[in-house]
């Protein structure tokens, strides 16, 4: 629990436990990287496009050179191998000899579907690579007793805790691996050595931004060892997954609006994310266990970023408004580390800036969605269900007649989310809708949209979700607990909050 003990926090506490459990794509700034086998669901919506732009895409990197090769074949060879699963191929007739590999549809789904987070180097706590033959028959991380081919197996059909995380792959590539990892998991042919997909493995690489002209300004926020302003030293990332509150005093000494938010990170293995957001702590250089709320905290969610994200830049017309000089921010982090040791670091986020007022518009980030999954009763087992929040904007400082832009949608919710749509109400009585996408909890991405709010009008998101778990599934910040928020980029800024009250601490919400 951050900063700011209340009897709210506690009335929250009991509604939300006190989970630290968030799982892969969380985010509010997660364009997901999905190559080979899994292409983005088919959008078909007019006014929302998925951008290439605002969440800096797609991660385009070189063929990851973690497949095997003649020398890793050759080694393969030489080394006694205790599991009798693998079968190395023989010499062939020319006496080359042939490699130990994946056959190449199995290479084609792991690339396209686990290699985001189990490529050559891991990401966000995925506690294995899963590239290569040899990956497969080494002994498991959370049960050295069994090798990973047969967690694999359990997992990609696991209802409860499926892999990839959401939800359970499409039949056919599920029987594929079925098919496979039943007979042993056993090495492909010298034809699947030449599969152009297992060379595709794409991993994220995450520059740190750098300043593009002379007013812009990019400052970072570091993870620190010792609890005091400009520390330096390392912060040490204890074994185990469990979230960190960073908090700082603004390191910008004038008034700046946001042009991008960045990511400077040293083991990228082990994070899973970061949300940046507003605090009346006054505790700058200070750090503290914390969970996913920030109720008492009176905090709004700047920016963020998670497993598969890359950086965020506003359009050109608008800057991200930012927290005054002197006033305090958080970085919450989301920390996974299964190397079974202690690790230093010293990652960070970027926030790059501009003087106040250089462009257009000053953009703010709201809240819309609803946290009301029928009270304490939740979602019921078994069952597909909707939950609706409806937002009536505030308008506050604008002029009667403008509308209020919304120029960028992130929905989020855990597994069990299915679909996120939202529709307008204008106040003539029409009903619009302007965003209705599949939600996937491991493919959490921005969504560019050109929405106009004018007066009288109001805006209803409408989650769905699909509970395939045993027991009623309430609202809470665990991955085993469910959210319903649809973020919403805007301006002017502060117009389409309305202070609604939020189990969240925000006060950004709009319900
Ligand atoms: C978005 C990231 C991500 C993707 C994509 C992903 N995983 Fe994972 N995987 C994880 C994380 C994080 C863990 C550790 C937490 C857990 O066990 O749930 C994990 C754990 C596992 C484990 C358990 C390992 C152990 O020793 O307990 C297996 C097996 C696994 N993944 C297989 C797969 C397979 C197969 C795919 C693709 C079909 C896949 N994963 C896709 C992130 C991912």
């Amino acid at each position: 629990m951050s900063k700011g003990g209340s009897l709210m926090m506690m009335a929250a506490a009991l509604v939300v436990g006190c989970g630290s459990d968030e799982r892969p794509g969380m985010s509010t700034t997660v364009p997901m990287v999905q190559a080979g086998a899994q292409a983005p669901a088919p959008q078909a919506q007019a006014t929302a496009t998925q951008t290439a732009t605002m969440p800096v895409g797609i991660a385009e990197s070189p063929p990851a050179a973690s497949q095997p090769t003649a020398s890793d074949a050759a080694q393969l060879a030489e080394t006694p191998v205790s599991d009798p699963g693998i079968e190395l191929p023989s010499a062939d007739e020319s006496g080359a000899m042939a490699q130990s590999t994946l056959p190449c549809n199995v290479a084609t789904i792991m690339t396209g579907r686990c290699g985001q987070c189990h490529g050559a180097s891991t990401v966000g706590g995925a506690p294995m690579s899963l590239t290569t033959l040899e990956d497969f028959h080494k002994p498991s991380y959370s049960d050295p007793a069994r090798l990973v081919y047969e967690l694999v197996q359990e997992r990609i059909n696991d209802e409860a805790r499926p892999m990839p995380p959401g939800s359970l792959m499409p039949d056919p590539d599920l029987s594929v691996l079925n098919t496979w990892l039943g007979a042993g998991a056993k090495s492909g042919t010298v034809a699947d050595a030449n599969c152009p997909a297992a060379e595709a493995v794409p991993t994220i690489e995450m520059e740190p931004e750098t300043a593009r002209d002379p007013n812009e300004e990019c400052f970072e926020l570091r993870m620190h060892g010792a609890q005091s302003p400009g520390d330096t030293s390392e912060y040490t990332i204890e074994s185990g997954e469990y979230y960190n509150c960073f908090y700082y005093k603004v390191p910008w000494d004038k008034p700046v609006e946001g042009t991008r938010f960045g990511n400077a990170f040293e083991n990228e293995a082990l994070l899973h994310h970061w949300l940046l957001y507003t605090t009346n702590s006054t505790a700058g250089g200070t750090f503290e266990r914390c969970t996913g709320s920030h109720i008492g905290d009176n905090s709004q969610l700047l920016a963020g970023w998670a497993v598969g994200g890359r950086d965020v830049e506003m359009p050109p017309q608008a800057g991200f408004e930012l927290p005054p000089p002197g006033s305090h921010v958080l970085v919450e982090w989301h920390l996974f580390n299964t190397t079974g040791r202690s690790v230093g670091d010293s990652s960070g986020i970027q926030v790059c800036t501009i003087p106040k007022g250089t462009r257009e518009h000053t953009a703010t980030m709201a809240t819309l969605g609803t946290e009301d999954f029928n009270g304490f009763l939740g979602m019921p087992p078994g069952v597909e269900s909707t939950f609706s929040g409806t937002c009536r904007p505030s308008r506050q400082g604008m002029n009667a007649g403008d509308p209020i832009h919304i120029f960028t949608f992130l929905p989020h919710m855990h597994k069990l989310g299915r679909s996120m749509r939202s529709v307008v109400n204008r106040g003539g009585g029409a009903t619009e809708e302007v965003f209705n996408k599949p939600f996937d909890f491991n493919q959490q991405i921005h969504y560019e949209v050109a929405v106009d709010l004018f007066p009288g009008d109001t805006i209803t998101s409408t989650c769905t979700f699909f509970n395939n778990t045993g027991a009623s599934v309430a609202y809470g910040p665990s991955s085993e607990q469910e959210m319903c928020y649809q973020f919403a980029i805007s301006y002017p800024a502060g117009a389409l909050k309305n202070g609604a009250f939020g189990l969240n601490g925000a006060t950004n919400n709009c319900w």
